[in-house]
Formats: structure tokens, C-alpha cells, sequence
């Protein structure tokens, strides 16, 4: 993955929050607060949470008791979720890089992530950390695209950068956000060492 296609910062967060945000993402962030707060955790987890539109589909349904703990690598991205956010004593915002989390082993009953594991470099080694922090019997929720051809806006997009742009079409929809779609091979067992969704 290229390093710029994990960099959330300059005018981005803005754009994503205003445009992107209820474009795209509110009904996805709606569906999987609910099952989150199904599962009536004390202790959350949230990683890559951008602007925080999952935070905000969550916290009013959380106990009082629960604490929330928000993160994200990009912090000019936290930093729009956490304006966003009503005062709430229950949430913690803390910039993380989902590949090494700055938290203690069996911390959290349920860590939740929205289409943000095809943005890290190694997803053996985000998992890894994941179920580090998970307590035992905890659960680790998060969301992924399908294939562009799947997804009409995005292959409409992707299809009118190749029509612009043949002899070098931009192709970072389909590689990066939707390039984490088969089931099939992401459950595959694996015979030699890493995966290669590990790159
Ligand atoms: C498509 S956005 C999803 C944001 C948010 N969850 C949502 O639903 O709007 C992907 C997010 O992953 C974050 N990200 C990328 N690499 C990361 C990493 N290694 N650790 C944590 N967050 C990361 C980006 O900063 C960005 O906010």
C-alpha cells in the first residue's frame, strides 16, 4: 500500500466529513452501532474511526457506565469526531495506529471498526493486536466492501478516471477500499507463513 493512501489529513477530513459522511457511510454506521450495542459491552474499542460517524451512531446507546475509547492514525481526523461529538464524559479520544495499539492486554469487551482494515499495511499484525486488547469472549466487529464492479458509485467513478485518464487510470478504489472483498480468500487457510493480505 502506497503511503498516501493512509493519509487522512489537509483538506480531507473536511471533505470526507461533509460529503463522504452522509453520502456513504451514516447507514453502515447505523447497522453496526446496533450490533454493537446489542452485545452490551462495558469496554469499547473503536479503530480507524475517522470522523466519527460510527462514534455518534453508538453513544446514545451505550450504558452509562460503558467507557468508549476513540481512535484513529490521522488525527485531523479524530479531531472532527471529536468536535462533532457531544460532551461525554464516557468517550476517550486518542490518536492509534491499529497496528500497534497503545493498550493493555484483555482491555476491551468489543473492539469495532468501520471499513478501515483495508487501509492497514498488515492485517495479520492489526489482528493480532486486536485480540490482544480483546478481553476473552469479546468481539471484534468490522465492516468491508464488496468488489468495485459491486458497489455502482464507486465503479462509476473508477470507470470514468480510466475513461479520463487511460494511459494511467487511477485505480485506488478498487485496489485499496474495495480491494478486500473476497470471503473466499480471506478465509482460506494458509499454508506458507504470511498472507497476502499481510501486504
Ligand atoms: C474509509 S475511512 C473510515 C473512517 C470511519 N470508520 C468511517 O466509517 O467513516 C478509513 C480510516 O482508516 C484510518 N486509518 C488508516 N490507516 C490506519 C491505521 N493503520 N490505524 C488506524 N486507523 C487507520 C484513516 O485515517 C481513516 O480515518
Amino acid at each position: 500500500m502506497a503511503e498516501k493512501d493512509k493519509l487522512f489529513a489537509g483538506g480531507i477530513p473536511e471533505l470526507y466529513e461533509r460529503l463522504l459522511v452522509p453520502l456513504i457511510f451514516e447507514p453502515y454506521a447505523a447497522d453496526l452501532a446496533e450490533r454493537v450495542a446489542r452485545l452490551k459491552p462495558l469496554d469499547v474499542l473503536e479503530i480507524a474511526a475517522g470522523t466519527g460517524v460510527v462514534t455518534r451512531a453508538l453513544a446514545p446507546k451505550l450504558g452509562v457506565e460503558a467507557q468508549l475509547v476513540v481512535t484513529d492514525l490521522n488525527q485531523p481526523m479524530l479531531d472532527i469526531a471529536h468536535a462533532r461529538q457531544h460532551d461525554d464524559d464516557r468517550i476517550v479520544w486518542q490518536q492509534a495506529d491499529a497496528m500497534e495499539l497503545p493498550f493493555d492486554d484483555e482491555s476491551f469487551d468489543v473492539v469495532l471498526c468501520q471499513f478501515g482494515v483495508m487501509f492497514f499495511p498488515g492485517r495479520v499484525t492489526a489482528y493480532r493486536e486486536t485480540r490482544r486488547v480483546l478481553k476473552r469472549g469479546g468481539h471484534f466487529l468490522f465492516n468491508v466492501w464488496d468488489r468495485v464492479e459491486a458497489n455502482e458509485m464507486a465503479h462509476a467513478v473508477t470507470e470514468a478516471l480510466a475513461a479520463r485518464f487511460p494511459e494511467n487510470p487511477p485505480r485506488f478504489l478498487a485496489r485499496v477500499p474495495h480491494g478486500y472483498a473476497d470471503p473466499e480468500d480471506s478465509c482460506r487457510p494458509r499454508s506458507r507463513g504470511f498472507s497476502r493480505h499481510q501486504d
